[in-house]
């Protein structure tokens, strides 16, 4: 049986999960690999067992002698945009990291060259693949939640900004609002059913900058990359409010550093039966017999880490199947990532101009 060869365009700290989900399917390879920074690709290339020959500091080049039949995009946003079209225009179905890209006009672009070349193009939308994700999404499904009006939705770190292009707009596009809330805003907009927005309202703060004042009492994971410097030019806190089409709202606060007590990452959902948490734990706030009552699964289920898997081996069952001419339903496709990045967009601008902005 002739493997699907993939390639790793960005071989930094995400790209391994990639990996490691293109390894644990026995009829996919990881073939090729690239990253500006030629001496990472090369140690990257030394752990997970490709041949150096396969190694390239250039993408188009990578596409152009390997021909390879999917690509995971795992670069800094920036290149999200320019990797995945000539990834697609030659040839390949594409996966590529959240957010989709800068802004939506580049996602746009995107999309259009996987519709011309008929390919996939998944968006790294992993938090749908988690656990709690599918028990929630069953949950609101099977009417235990009746109609969703309003959602919150938070990625607060209190001292958690990861570090070299994460801070510096022109690599990534912005801060916490376009690396931490496109995850939890993405995810909710989708169990909400992925409702159309039609505008928000958002503000952006920059007080507390990279940090460099805070002592690390641990090692944590820092973006580098050989011979760049990257400014702090990002945002180190967002909120904002997202209206939809159908009349709800979800309100999002998301920072890299705040001075808060500590960190959360909760999603809840509040539906006329009943309110739904999903995240740190899936439990539903009602009544029972008439008296307020809370309920917890008891068998929990956060969002587990073989979400990353699950997403990856989604990600190649739809390639193959589109090879095939099977029909397939892309479960994060690149229409939503525009979407997503649309929302992202009219944030920032509300932040700018200090009104609500419109979604058209
Ligand atoms: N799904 C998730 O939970 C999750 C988690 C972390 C990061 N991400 C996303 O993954 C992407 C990468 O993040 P990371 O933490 O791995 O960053 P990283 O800095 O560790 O790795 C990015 C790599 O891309 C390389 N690169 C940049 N431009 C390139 C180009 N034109 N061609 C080839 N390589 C290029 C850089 O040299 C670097 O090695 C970002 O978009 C980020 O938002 C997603």
């Amino acid at each position: 049986m002739e493997k699907i060869r993939a390639a790793i365009i960005g071989t930094g700290g995400i790209s391994a999960l990639h990996t490691e989900g293109y390894r644990k399917l026995p009829d996919v390879e990881v073939a090729a690999l690239c990253d500006i920074d030629l001496d990472k690709a090369l140690a990257y290339a030394d752990k997970y067992g490709v041949d150096r020959s396969h190694v390239y500091a250039d993408f188009n080049e990578m596409l152009a002698k390997e021909k390879p039949d999917i690509a995971s995009v795992t670069t800094w946003n920036a290149a999200h945009a320019p990797a995945a079209i000539a990834a697609l225009n030659a040839g390949c179905h594409v996966i590529c990291e959240k957010p989709m890209a800068m802004n939506a006009a580049e996602a746009r672009a995107m999309q259009d060259a996987a519709d011309q070349n008929g390919r996939v193009l998944q968006i790294g939308f992993v938090r749908r693949f988690g656990n709690d994700a599918r028990v929630a999404l069953d949950m609101i499904q099977s009417g235990e939640v009746g109609d969703i009006y309003y959602a919150q939705a938070h990625y607060l770190r209190r001292h958690g900004f990861p570090g070299g292009w994460f801070g510096d707009k022109a690599y990534s596009g912005g801060g916490p609002l376009i690396d931490l809330g496109v995850h939890v805003i993405d995810l909710t907009r989708y169990l909400m059913g992925n409702p159309k927005p039609v505008s928000a309202f958002g503000a952006a703060f920059r007080k507390l900058g990279s940090r460099p004042d805070i002592k690390r009492t641990k090692e944590v994971y820092t973006s580098t990359v050989k011979g760049r410097k990257f400014d702090f030019t990002v945002e180190d806190l967002t909120t904002a409010m997202i209206r939809f089409e159908n009349g709800a709202i979800l309100t999002v606060e998301c920072s890299f550093d705040a001075n808060i007590k500590s960190g959360s990452g909760d999603i809840q959902l509040l539906g006329t039966k009943a309110g739904l948490q999903v995240s740190p734990a899936v439990e539903l706030y009602t009544n029972t017999n008439g008296y307020m009552s809370n309920i917890a699964l008891t068998d929990p289920v956060p969002f587990d880490g073989d979400a990353f898997n699950r997403e990856i081996a989604h990600f190649v069952d739809c390639a193959k199947a589109a090879n095939a001419g099977r029909p397939f339903t892309c479960k994060a496709p690149g229409t939503d990532g525009i979407v997503i990045m649309q929302i992202l967009d009219a944030i920032y601008e509300s932040a700018a101009t200090g009104h609500e902005a419109i979604i058209k």
